[in-house]
């Protein structure tokens, strides 16, 4: 497992190489496939061989779990659907993709005009190698006559999307069994669309040069869904890049050029917009994700559509930004025209979320006039009622009521107003269809949470229920609470010191430790009371939103204090940075 990736030395009954997680030359890896373990004495990465995968190849962990199973022949028993012969007939169809793939790739190797083509795109051979790029041959029926030499294969061809039948009422009795189905891909460069474990479930051919349509996608199939995979994912795992954030591009050619240019955390939705299952896949690897689009109205379009499907994924924690390429260009062109460099310091400069949203309702109306910023109020409404109730959301209202000149909470209470009946109409269905408080998300779990007690006290039910999300708490959020001075404050701060320096994992331990400390017995009683509702993730991210809002609060006051004495015309130099840099944390935060 280990070993098919590393160049692995046998040393005794372990094994060593150099560690793929830090530059070296001298092997400090060790591997013990007794222990199922690894370790690095250069630079301390260690884990099971699961770890390994979900850090090597950054899977997740189900995704580990089907490659790890996969290696040793094991079946992952399927959450539904399916039935025992699925994975066999499911192998067969995988083999059969990667010897197409293989097919097309030789075919492209030995096709001058095709090859020529790719060359004039500016891709060296080393990318098309690494994406296995190939050629599908000007013919109706080279695949067909290939792999489908069996009435099973052929069915197996067109399930795959391979090969198409012909329209039963066009074909003469007299046609041949052979000829009842065509190559689906002629003449066209062709672009494997691989899965997470880098086996190829589709593709996407472009035509060479002129001609209708420019790309021709796999259909839906068996292994294909194309709302589900960003194409490039594999590949970017593949890098040994750091990676910090992901950029979600809009074409094959983007991705490809992107990655060869030295960006290979880049990768593009299949001609859809983004789905919730993209989000979820990109979130698992990054905080950050940015969004390019063509600076022409098509482009504009296209990032309206993917703010509204992003919008349900804004949350605390995660970032989503905007990027708007000069009109004319997109990512291919321009990181062919400026390089690596200035396309990477353009991802500077990128629009959060917030801002566009902001940008876009104001074109639309005249901010100057108070009919106008009534409208963009409006405007504004549906699309923050979008986003899950949470801190983010909380922001994204103050940003709005900046912009219309009002106070958070007044423009709140006219939406109330305006929007309860409908609203309060649409909770009740929504909770009638979900009586349970089932697997949801963190938005769910804030309404369960909300206007059960003040921050602090939320803040610490949360940390007495779910010890351990302690440690999910950095060190930043823990300092935005020194200068806070809300009641309960330091009992709040004791606990996160005291659990993130000595973990712990069950309530009972933490009520043990504070058994003879002062807000013991407080802490007993808000166990007692607090239904242990949703799971430590959410838990989790209940107090980091907790915390964060207490820490702006802070910010928020002092930044009061010091507009009043900067208006009073006393606020001394060293004040004065402090408002700055104030300023900027509070437009940090609020991005
Ligand atoms: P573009 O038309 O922007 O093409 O489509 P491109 O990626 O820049 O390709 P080149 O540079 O002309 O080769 C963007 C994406 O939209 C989907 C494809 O996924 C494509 O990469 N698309 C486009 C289709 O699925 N079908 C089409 O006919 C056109
Ligand atoms: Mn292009």
């Amino acid at each position: 497992m280990v070993g098919s990736r590393l160049q692995l030395k046998k040393a005794g009954r372990e094994y060593k190489a150099c560690c793929p997680f830090h530059n070296e030359k001298t092997a400090s890896f060790w591997v013990s496939p007794e222990k199922q373990f690894y370790h690095c004495f250069g630079c301390g990465a260690h884990g099971t061989v699961l770890r390994f995968l979900m850090e090597h190849d950054r899977m997740a962990f189900p995704e580990a779990v089907e490659e790890l199973a996969g290696r040793l022949g094991l079946e992952v028993p399927q959450e539904s659907g399916g039935h025992p012969g699925a994975t066999r007939d499911s192998e067969r169809l995988h083999d059969l993709m990667s010897r197409v793939a293989k097919f097309y790739a030789e075919t492209l190797s030995r096709d001058a005009r095709a090859h020529d083509y790719l060359t004039r795109r500016g891709l060296t051979a080393e990318t098309i190698t690494q994406f296995g790029i190939g050629y599908a041959p000007d013919s109706w029926n080279a695949v067909l006559k290939r792999f489908g030499g069996s009435e099973a294969e052929r069915r197996a061809l067109a399930d795959l999307g391979l090969i198409i039948e012909r329209d039963a009422g066009r074909t003469t009795a007299a046609a041949r069994e052979g000829d009842r189905y065509y190559d689906r891909f002629r003449d066209r460069i062709m672009f494997p669309i691989r899965d997470a474990r880098g086996r190829v479930i589709a593709f996407g051919g472009r035509v060479i040069d002129r001609g209708e349509p420019k790309y021709l996608n796999s259909p839906e199939t068996v292994l294909f869904h194309k709302g589900r995979e960003l194409y490039g994912l594999h590949e970017t795992r593949r890098s040994r890049a750091r990676l910090e954030r992901l950029l979600v591009v809009e074409g094959y050619m983007d991705t490809v050029r992107l990655h060869q240019a030295g960006i290979p955390y880049a990768v593009a939705t299949l001609g859809t917009s983004t789905t919730p299952e993209h989000f979820r896949r990109i979130f698992q690897l990054v905080r950050e994700v940015a969004f390019a689009f063509d600076g022409d109205r098509a482009g504009r379009a296209a990032a309206w559509r993917a703010l509204q499907h992003a919008l349900p994924e804004a949350r605390e924690g995660r970032e989503i930004r905007f990027l708007f390429l000069p009109e004319g260009q997109d990512p291919d062109s321009l990181v062919g025209a400026e390089g690596r460099e200035a396309f990477e310091r353009r991802l500077e400069s990128t629009l959060p979320l917030s801002e566009y949203l902001v940008r876009e309702l104001s074109e639309q109306t005249d901010l100057t006039h108070a009919d106008g910023r009534a409208r963009f109020a409006e405007s504004a409404r549906p699309l923050i009622a979008k986003v899950p109730e949470g801190v983010y959301r909380e922001l994204l209202t103050a940003r709005v009521a900046a912009v219309v000149g009002l106070a958070a909470e007044r423009l709140q209470a006219l939406w109330a107003g305006t929007g309860r009946a409908a609203e309060g109409a649409e909770r009740v269905s929504r909770e009638a269809a979900n009586p349970r408080p089932g697997p949801a998300g963190p938005g769910a779990q804030g309404r369960v949470s909300a206007g059960r007690g003040s921050l602090v006290r939320q803040a610490i039910a949360r940390l007495v229920g779910f010890p351990s999300i302690a440690g999910s708490i950095s060190a930043e959020e823990r300092t935005g609470l020194d200068a806070c001075e809300e009641p309960g404050i330091a009992l709040l701060r004791e606990l996160l010191d005291d659990l993130r320096a000595r973990p712990v994992s069950v309530p009972a331990q933490v009520l043990e430790r504070w058994a003879d400390r002062s807000g013991g017995e407080h802490l007993g009683r808000l166990l007692e009371r607090e239904e242990m509702l949703g799971d430590a993730e959410a838990a989790a991210l209940e107090l980091k939103a907790a915390l964060a809002k207490l820490a702006g609060q802070v910010i928020e006051r002092r930044l009061k204090a010091l507009e009043d004495r900067s208006q009073a015309g006393s606020l001394s130099p060293d004040e004065l940075k402090e408002f700055q840099q104030l300023m900027l944390r509070n437009a940090g935060r609020k991005a």
